[in-house]
């Protein structure tokens, strides 16, 4: 009988575009649910966007659009992230939807009556400005502990210590600069505390990495404290049953997408959705998730399901963080590299495979070395495997009609066999998300099979025309040897594996490995994938580094933070810049660059091309018809995408925070500003 399985990994932020980090969870998901399919098991991935929170809230009203439209553009843009990068979930769907909102009150109402739920006025920060209680992530002040300045309302970067945002030492609030004031509200907890004996029985039960276990097990041993699971208006998510002004908190209704869009896709598949959350079920559930997130799948989540009644998780997985070159991800180093700018350069499949030659299912990060890729990828993908098809293919098309030999060589039999006996090992390496592993045994197989065609000679033999039933035979054995090598990779060379079954007109299975193809049809070969060479890497980096706007600057900066001021200029310096009025006729986004808009500028003698990083400010829609002000005289400057011929002034310390000067009202274009 086969198992059934119920697969989810992070639920990203609908605030921003994919990078290749949120990558590395979802290619290792990812195999693991086609491995599960290939294996037999019927395996549904159900995943969604993560819609709710303050910083989707804020990023609605800074790009002047309502929270609704911000995350909806963005679905789509994961959208089209997930069909690039050949992630293949049943479901995307959003936690802002009506299965959710219906999922999080049932759950909310069955702990309350089952009395986890405690109500307490507690004191948070309140920006009088904004009119907002102010999260953490959007205070900043000195460290209560070490007096550091500059730190964030829950913990000090300089000396770890955590801490109430209330204890903050001059805290200024991030949304408006202003000085926020302590204020009393009554919230709503999530009573963690009723949960230790369970929890700790289930984070021991082979559910969670040795490691996290062992993490968790301090806050076990610490004691649980309340959660407090909901926010003050003004807030975008679900308002809890029976208040007008309370909200959970993003992190409540977020595990609970992962059932509503089980929920969503039941809609089409019409199976008992439910049946699978009940205590009991044969179903197993798993989460993919990163280890910043552990105590909200090790913790939170388990006990919330438990304690309204519904099963828990048979495994968590969490993995480490990605590096590029050794270094965090940054977006000035040109190493936050979003899906849509790689897949501008680089397909999908060599990524896909490089992860997979290095996860393993440890909590350990990964470094993906540019370099070490670009070998790797070449080495093996094209060097050994999808060269053992380009080798045997042209002698079987142009010789022997496109058909593969009559008969099985008996010289073979026992190498063949053990080829196919090496997919127990392989199979069982994917099931324990070791990867790495796997690939090294394929990669193996994969050598194996080009040495025996070198010692083999069909192009040799081929000037032979006495020896041709060899030559058919050798390459219907390298084929044979390509059909099960593709067949092992398919997790994670989907594509690949298409092609590899429209070229060998076959489906590619597990079961069918048994018996090898001959006597039959092939098509015409095709090539399959091509080196990458280190200049498609270059490109990818420097789209990043161009994508990206002028460093911001602190909302609100201290004295000690302003940039010293640039050496001194006569008036006649500042009278050879030539700034003039322009009017923006048209703009344009810049396909591959995140943060540029193309604009095209009228200013009375002629019209010019600007390239400004103003996208995360303004949609380009709005900026047409308005006047601004440009740097006519600035040396036209080449950029990948095109001649940027000046400057628009802005100020504003920069991403969304950025406005471009406008002149006033009797400004017309051309009109020099002095
Ligand atoms: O950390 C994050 O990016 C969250 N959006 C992950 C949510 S996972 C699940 F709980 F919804
Ligand atoms: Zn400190």
């Amino acid at each position: 009988m086969s198992r059934r399985l119920l697969v989810t990994s992070a639920l990203p932020y609908a605030n921003g575009p994919l990078h290749i980090g949120h990558l590395l969870e979802y290619i290792q998901c990812d195999i693991w649910v086609r491995y599960q399919r290939l294996a037999g098991n019927q395996c549904q991935w159900v995943w969604a966007d993560d819609a709710h929170g303050t910083p989707i809230m804020l990023r609605a009203e800074a790009e002047g659009t309502t929270p609704e439209a911000l995350i909806e553009r963005v679905k789509t843009e994961h959208e089209q992230d997930i069909a690039g990068f050949l992630l293949s979930p049943d479901n995307f769907h959003t936690t802002h939807s009506e299965e959710n909102r219906e999922i999080s009150a049932d759950i909310y109402e069955r702990l309350k009556a089952a009395g986890h739920i405690v109500t307490r006025t507690i004191s948070q920060l309140y920006d009088e400005e904004r009119d907002m209680f102010l999260p953490d992530r959007y205070v900043k002040g000195g460290c209560p502990s070490c007096g550091t300045p500059d730190q964030y309302g829950d913990n000090c970067e300089h000396c770890s210590a955590t801490y109430d945002a209330t204890d903050l030492i001059d805290p200024i609030s991030q949304v408006s600069g202003s000085k926020p004031v302590s204020r009393d509200s009554e919230q709503y907890f999530f009573a963690l505390g009723n949960f230790t004996d369970m929890l700790k029985e289930w984070t021991r039960s082979g559910t969670l990495q040795p490691e996290i276990a062992n993490k968790l097990s301090e806050w076990l041993d610490d004691g649980l404290q309340d959660w407090d699971i909901s926010r003050n208006a003004p807030y975008f998510g679900f308002e809890i049953p029976g208040t007008t002004d309370k909200y959970f908190y993003v992190w409540l209704d977020a595990p609970i997408g992962y059932m509503a869009s089980h929920r969503h896709l039941a809609e089409r598949t019409g199976e008992d959705w439910a049946a699978s959350w009940q205590p009991g079920s044969d179903v197993e559930l798993y989460h993919f998730i990163g280890k910043d997130i552990a105590n909200f799948h090790g913790l939170f989540w388990p006990a919330m399901l438990h304690g309204a009644g519904f099963r828990t998780p048979n495994g968590v997985f969490c993995h480490g963080f990605l590096t590029v070159d050794n270094k965090k991800m940054s977006k000035s180093r040109g190493t936050s590299i979003t899906v849509n700018t790689w897949l501008q350069h680089i397909d999908a499949e060599p990524l896909r495979y490089y992860f997979a030659a290095k996860l393993n299912s440890s909590v350990v990060d990964l470094n993906l070395n540019l370099e070490d890729f670009v070998t790797r990828v070449n080495s093996d993908l094209v060097g050994k495997v999808v060269n053992i098809a380009s080798r045997c293919a042209g002698f079987i098309t142009k010789r022997f009609d496109g058909r593969l030999a009559k008969t099985w060589p008996e010289a073979q039999r026992a190498d063949y066999e053990h080829l196919i006996g090496a997919r127990h090992v392989i199979m069982d390496y994917y099931e324990k998300r070791e990867f790495g592993k796997a690939m090294r045994e394929i990669m193996v197989l994969a050598e194996h099979a080009n040495t025996w065609i070198n010692d083999a000679e069909p192009w040799v033999l081929a000037k032979d025309p006495e020896r041709a039933d060899e030559v058919q035979q050798i390459c219907t054995v390298g084929l044979n040897y390509f059909r099960v090598i593709v067949t092992y990779l398919a997790p994670v060379l989907p594509e690949i594996a298409a092609k590899t079954e429209a070229f060998l007109n076959t489906r590619l299975s597990l079961d069918d490995l048994e018996t090898p193809l001959t006597d039959h049809a092939i098509e015409r070969y095709k090539p399959m994938m091509t080196r990458i060479e280190p200049a498609q890497i270059e490109k990818v980096l420097e789209a990043t580094r161009e994508s990206q706007p002028a460093p911001a600057a602190p909302a609100a900066a201290s004295a000690a933070d302003v940039e010293p001021l640039a050496e001194e200029i006569t008036i006649e310096d500042f009278q050879k810049i030539d700034l003039r009025v322009a009017k923006i006729v048209a703009a344009e986004p810049v396909e591959g660059a995140d943060k540029l808009v193309e604009l095209t500028l009228d200013i009375g003698s002629e019209t010019r091309t600007v390239f400004a990083g103003i996208k995360a400010a303004y949609a380009p829609a709005d900026l047409v018809g308005r006047q601004t002000v440009m740097v006519a005289n600035l040396k036209p400057r080449k950029m990948r995408f095109g001649l940027s011929s000046g400057m628009v002034l802005a100020v504003g310390p920069g991403g969304s925070d950025l406005f471009i000067l406008s002149p006033d009202d009797g400004a017309r274009p051309g009109m020099r500003v002095k």
